[in-house]
């Protein structure tokens, strides 16, 4: 499996912009599963219920492969969050 040193740091760099709750160690952490998965199993969709801004969801979008979608549920999140402002 290959480590992407740079891209994992470049990542890391965007995350730090996004709100959120999502540890540098959840990342890495993330980042080893997801790389691992893509690697040795079947592909298949992803969820993520409680998307809040995204910050987690941003290495859930990298990390996916082109033919797998990937959902973002947040039950929590008002309509309004997704109008654009005017
Ligand atoms: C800690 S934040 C999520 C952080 C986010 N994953 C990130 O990377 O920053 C928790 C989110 O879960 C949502 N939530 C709370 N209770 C929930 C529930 N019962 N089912 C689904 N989502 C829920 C909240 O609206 C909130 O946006």
């Amino acid at each position: 499996m290959d480590f992407n040193r740079r891209a994992f740091r470049d990542k890391g760099r965007q995350l730090k912009k996004i709100n959120g709750f999502f540890s540098p160690q959840s990342h890495a952490f993330w980042d080893l599963l997801l790389r691992w998965q893509k690697d040795h199993m079947a592909p298949g969709h992803l969820v993520e219920i409680g998307v809040w801004k995204g910050k987690s969801s941003s290495v859930l979008a990298s990390l996916k492969r082109d033919e797998e979608q990937l959902h973002m549920i947040d039950p929590g999140l008002k309509e309004e969050r997704f109008r654009e402002p005017s």
